[in-house]
């Protein structure tokens, strides 16, 4: 591990503080990346910083872009979505705004406007205009009301989904319409029981036929295996008025507030927060270097196997360097050179059952239908994580220097890690046992090329 926690090939702050992804969009020939962001740190206000890349590979930094600067936000630009429309690119962001006194901030004091601004390049942002106010959401709703995502459905109509806490803490999402994008009427809502008592970062959109709808509950019962994070992130089918089971997207213990988007070629692609709000353990990378959080490599949705299945998306094979191919003999300690890279173990038919150490403390197996994340100490206090998963022929590993990826049979596990700094930057990989011979393609992959504009 050498001597920075500082990821290559994902997105993170320079210092200070990152979460959602924002604003994922696809305008003037560009993908626009924008995120939750707080140079000064986690006690500073919240605006949104700005990426734009045309392969997912070379980034142009614009830093800060919206800032936290009007009364209508001044406790936090927080998170929303971007519409592209009539050439133009819209943002609509929920305002929050904590009122002096004596308060809960849930029940009363504060805030939440839904914002509006456009741009006709993508990098320049007319000035805000405020849509709603807390008076316009239903009357059951808590203060908590945010993160409008807006998408157009047909010839002037538009629709936005609002995540909401009810004042007897129940999650639910608002769906609004409206034609002309300012003036938005409810539409409906959606709830559903055991499913939390906040819903945040919701996210509405077609699959193969079928209609998702995924948000962020909080307060959600541990089940099993299932739902183990403070918080989750996942999607239900929308069939009617009712909501299918709840599925999580990721995992692993660093997945939140994720978005998609769809790309000019058709795929729909989700970016999550590659952490988690009021987790109980320190991030090193905070205390030691002045930074804290990334977001996760964008991923493929596709509805397959009666799920939704990610996979990485194929823009991230242009990071790929040098090739290293071996096959894994059971026992064996294979060092490769780099930490940073992708690691994709394929078995020679479909195995049930493996069980594979990589990097310093990390292993991964497949017993009995459930794959199983172990992390040592560099998981600073976060231990395991299963899943369940039918017979696969392949693992795919996504390493950079402080995070894993794991992808198998479309499910994903992403997991920051903090290995102790000794300059080594090898990785390794062991194959413990396995019930089919397996082989490796190692590839190096070399770091973003990220322009910052200023
Ligand atoms: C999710 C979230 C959102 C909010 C934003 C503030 O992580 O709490 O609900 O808009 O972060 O940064």
């Amino acid at each position: 591990m050498k001597n920075t926690y500082r990821q290559e090939y994902h997105l993170m702050p320079e210092t200070g503080f990152l979460n959602d992804p924002n604003g994922l969009c696809y305008y003037n020939g560009e993908y626009h990346i924008f995120h939750q962001y707080a140079p000064q740190g986690l006690s500073a206000q919240r605006g949104w910083g700005h990426y734009t890349t045309k392969d997912f590979v070379n980034y142009n930094n614009y830093g800060m872009v919206i800032y936290p600067d009007s009364v209508w936000d001044k406790n936090g630009s927080y998170s929303g979505s971007a519409l592209i429309d009539d050439g133009e690119m819209e943002l609509f962001y929920t305002g929050n705004v904590k009122q002096p006194g004596n308060h809960d901030y849930t029940l009363s004091g504060r805030e939440q406007n839904l914002i509006y601004m456009s741009s006709k390049d993508g990098v320049n942002f007319s000035e805000k205009e405020l849509l709603m106010t807390n008076d316009d959401y239903p009357e059951n709703c808590s203060c908590h009301v945010r993160d409008p995502k807006v998408w157009k459905e047909g010839e002037n109509l538009y629709k936005m989904i609002l995540g909401a806490r009810t004042r007897d803490d129940r999650g639910e999402a608002l769906v609004y319409k409206s034609s002309d994008k300012k003036h938005w009427t409810l539409d409906k809502v959606y709830t559903k029981p055991q499913l939390g008592y906040m819903w945040e970062c919701p996210d509405f959109f077609e699959l193969e036929g079928k209609t998702f709808l995924c948000c962020c509950p909080q307060g959600v019962e541990p089940k099993g295996i299932e739902c183990q994070n403070i918080y989750q992130s996942g999607y239900m089918i929308v069939e009617g008025d009712e909501l299918s089971e709840f599925v999580e997207f990721d995992r692993g213990f660093d997945f939140y507030a994720p978005q998609t988007f769809l790309a000019p070629d058709g795929r729909r692609i989700i970016i999550g927060w590659f952490g988690l709000p009021d987790v109980p353990y320190k991030n090193p990378t905070e205390e030691t270097e002045n930074w804290i959080h990334c977001l996760t490599i964008p991923r493929t949705l596709e509805f397959k196997d009666n799920k939704i299945w990610q996979e990485p998306i194929a823009e991230l094979e242009k990071l790929r360097t040098d090739e290293i191919s071996l096959s894994l003999e059971p026992g064996k300690i294979n060092i490769l050179p780099k930490v940073q890279c992708e690691a994709f173990i394929n078995f020679k038919d479909k195995t049930d059952s493996f069980d594979i150490s990589i990097r310093k403390d990390i292993n991964i197996s497949l017993k009995d239908g459930v794959f199983t994340l172990k992390i040592g100490d560099s998981g600073k206090g976060r231990t395991e994580r299963s899943c369940k998963v039918d017979k696969t022929d392949s693992v795919r590993i996504f390493s950079d220097t402080s995070s894993i990826e794991i992808f198998v049979n479309g499910e994903v596990f992403s997991s920051r890690i903090y290995e102790e700094k000794d300059n080594s930057e090898d990785f390794t990989v062991v194959l413990n046992s396995s019930s089919q011979g397996c082989d490796l393609a190692y590839y190096i992959l070399r770091p973003f090329e990220i322009t910052k504009i200023s």
